[in-house]
C-alpha cells in the first residue's frame, strides 16, 4: 500500500501556498515550529527556516537534536482519534527506546500513553518522567536477573519470550513473595515487508515464543500451572518501520486465533492483546504510507471477528514509539568543508553515525536540508565525521551548493536518533533542545569532553617497583 504519488504535486502546490502566505499569526513574525514546518516543505531557503535555523545554531551550537512538542502533540491526538473511536477497551504504550529523553516522556505519559520498556534503565527513566511501575510493560528478550526482580517487586507486566525466562521469573516471584504478572511475547511468523534488520516477527527472528509447533501453546499450559505467575496477555511486535496494513491484518488473525484456542483448550481468558509497534512514517518528499486510521480500519472487522469468536473482549493494546517521536525530531548539523574527488562531491559535516545512525546501520534514508542556499543543483553525498567509510548521511543527493559554516538539517531525526548515539572516535554527545512554539530549552546538556573519560581511570597508580613500596 506503499503510495509514492502524485500527492508530490500536491504537496509542492501546497507549500508554495503556505510561502506565499503572510507571516504566521496575523502579521507576527514566524515562531521557530514555524520556521521548522519550512525546513519539512523543502523551503529552506525561506526566511523563517533560515531564523530557526541560525538561531538554534547560535545559542545551542551544532550537532544539535531540536525536538518540537506540538508535532509530537500533534502525532499522539492522530493515533488516539485513530483507535480510540474504534477500539473501546484500548491501551497504548510508547515504545520509550525511540526517544528516552524525560521530556519527550514526559510530554507522552501526559497524553495518556504508558511506557513499554526493553531494560531497567528505560523503567528507571520512565519512573523519573511520572510513570506509575505498575503501568511498565517490559519486553526485552534477554532480561537479567536483576532486571526480573526489579520489574516483579515493582508490578510491571514482564512480556516472557522463552521457556526458560518464565521459570526464572517463577522462581524470582515465589522468592520475593509475589505473583508476576506475564504475557508471552508471541513470534507469528508473518513479514511485514520493511528492512531486514527491523523485522522481529517472522520465523527466523530471535524474538518470541513461536505459535508453530505449539510452543507458544504449551508455554501458556505451563505458566497457569504456575503459582507465582498471573497471565494477563500476549503480545507480539512483528517490525519497525511499517507502511502497509497486510501484516498487521495477518498478525491480528494469528493472535486472535490463538486466544480462542487458549480460551476453549486451556480456559485462559486474556486481559489484552497486543498488537505490538511499527507504525511507519513517511521518509522521502511526497511518500505517503499507511496512517494509523488507515490500521485502525484495517484492524477493526477482524478485531470484531476474532471477539465474537473467542466469546469475550480483551482490551487492544499497541506500543508504537517511531510514529510518536519522530517526525518532531531534526537534526542540526554544520558543513565543515567541501571536497570534490575525480568520482563524487562530498559534503563534510560535523555529525556522523555517532550522532545518527539510522543511514550507516540500516540504510535508511532521511531527508537533509541546505539551509538558506540556492541554485543550481548538484549532486553529493552529505559525509559524517567518524573515520568509517560507511558514514555517509545521505548519499547522491540534491542540494544547492554548499560552502563551509553551511547549516545543514536532517529531517525525521526524533525516533532513534539520539538514543541511538555513541561517543564513538571521542565525539562528546550533542545537546537536545525542545521548542514548544517560539520558546527552546535545554532538555539534555551537550556533551562534554570530560563525560568522555567518566568512570575511567584518569592516571596510572604508582607501582612498586619490583613488589616494594613506592618510594616517598
Ligand atoms: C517490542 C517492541 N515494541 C515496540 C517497538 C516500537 O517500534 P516502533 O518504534 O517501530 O513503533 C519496538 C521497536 O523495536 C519493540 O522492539
Amino acid at each position: 500500500m506503499r503510495r509514492l504519488a502524485l500527492v508530490t504535486s500536491i504537496a509542492t502546490v501546497l507549500a508554495a501556498a503556505v510561502c506565499l502566505a503572510p507571516p504566521a499569526r496575523g502579521g507576527a513574525p514566524p515562531t521557530l515550529h514555524d520556521g521548522l514546518e519550512r525546513l519539512r516543505a523543502d523551503d529552506a531557503a525561506s526566511p523563517a527556516a533560515v531564523a530557526a535555523a541560525t538561531r538554534l545554531a547560535k545559542e545551542f551550537g551544532t550537532p544539535l537534536y531540536v525536538y518540537d512538542a506540538a508535532t509530537i502533540r500533534a502525532r499522539a491526538a492522530e493515533l488516539k482519534a485513530a483507535f480510540s473511536s474504534r477500539f473501546p477497551k484500548l491501551k497504548i504504550h510508547y515504545a520509550v527506546k525511540a526517544n528516552t529523553n524525560l521530556a519527550i516522556l514526559r510530554i507522552l505519559f501526559h497524553e495518556g500513553f504508558a511506557p513499554e520498556v526493553i531494560s531497567r534503565g528505560e523503567i528507571l527513566a520512565s519512573l523519573a518522567a511520572g510513570a506509575k511501575e505498575s503501568d511498565v510493560l517490559f519486553t526485552s528478550s534477554s532480561k537479567n536477573p536483576a532486571e526480573i526482580e526489579m520489574a516483579v517487586k515493582g508490578g510491571a507486566i514482564l512480556n516472557v519470550d522463552s521457556r526458560e525466562e518464565l521459570e526464572q521469573i517463577e522462581a524470582a516471584a515465589a522468592r520475593l513473595k509475589r505473583k508476576a504478572r506475564i504475557s508471552f511475547r508471541i513470534n507469528p511468523g508473518v513479514d511485514p515487508h520493511t528492512i531486514h534488520q527491523i523485522n522481529t516477527g517472522i520465523s527466523e527472528s530471535k524474538f518470541g515464543l513461536h505459535l508453530e509447533g505449539g510452543i507458544a501453546f504449551s508455554a501458556y499450559e505451563r505458566a497457569k500451572a504456575l503459582p507465582h505467575v498471573e497471565i494477563v496477555g500476549a503480545h507480539c511486535h512483528i517490525g519497525s518501520q511499517i507502511t502497509e496494513t497486510e501484516g498487521y491484518e495477518a498478525t491480528a488473525k494469528k493472535m486472535l486465533a490463538f486466544a480462542a484456542e487458549l480460551k476453549e483448550k486451556l480456559g485462559i481468558t486474556l486481559g489484552f492483546i497486543d498488537l505490538g509497534g511499527g507504525i511507519g512514517i513517511p521518509y522521502h518528499d511526497g511518500e505517503t504510507v499507511m496512517t494509523p486510521d488507515d490500521l485502525a480500519k484495517a484492524l477493526k472487522p477482524i478485531w470484531d471477528e476474532g471477539v465474537k469468536a473467542m466469546g469475550y473482549e480483551p482490551a487492544l493494546w499497541i506500543e508504537p514509539g517511531r510514529f510518536l517521536v519522530a517526525q518532531s525530531g531534526f537534526l542540526v548539523t554544520r558543513v565543515n568543508s567541501i571536497k570534490k574527488t575525480p568520482v563524487k562531491t562530498f559534503v563534510n559535516v560535523d555529525s556522523g553515525f555517532n550522532t545518527l545512525v539510522r543511514p550507516a546501520m540500516y540504510q535508511a534514508y532521511h531527508r537533509i536540508r541546505l539551509v538558506g542556499e540556492t541554485g543550481p543543483l548538484e549532486k553529493v553525498d552529505v559525509a559524517g565525521d567518524v573515520c568509517e567509510t560507511v558514514d555517509i548521511l545521505g548519499a547522491d543527493r540534491m542540494l544547492p551548493p554548499a560552502k563551509d559554516g553551511d547549516l545543514m538539517v536532517i529531517l525525521d531525526a526524533g525516533a532513534y536518533g539520539f538514543s541511538m548515539a555513541s561517543e564513538y572516535n571521542s565525539r562528546p554527545l550533542p545537546a537536545e533542545v525542545l521548542v514548544d512554539g517560539d520558546s527552546v530549552r535545554v532538555i539534555r546538556r551537550r556533551g562534554t569532553f570530560d563525560d568522555l573519560f567518566r568512570g575511567e581511570e584518569r592516571a596510572r597508580p604508582a607501582r612498586p617497583a619490583g613488589g616494594t613500596a613506592p618510594k616517598r
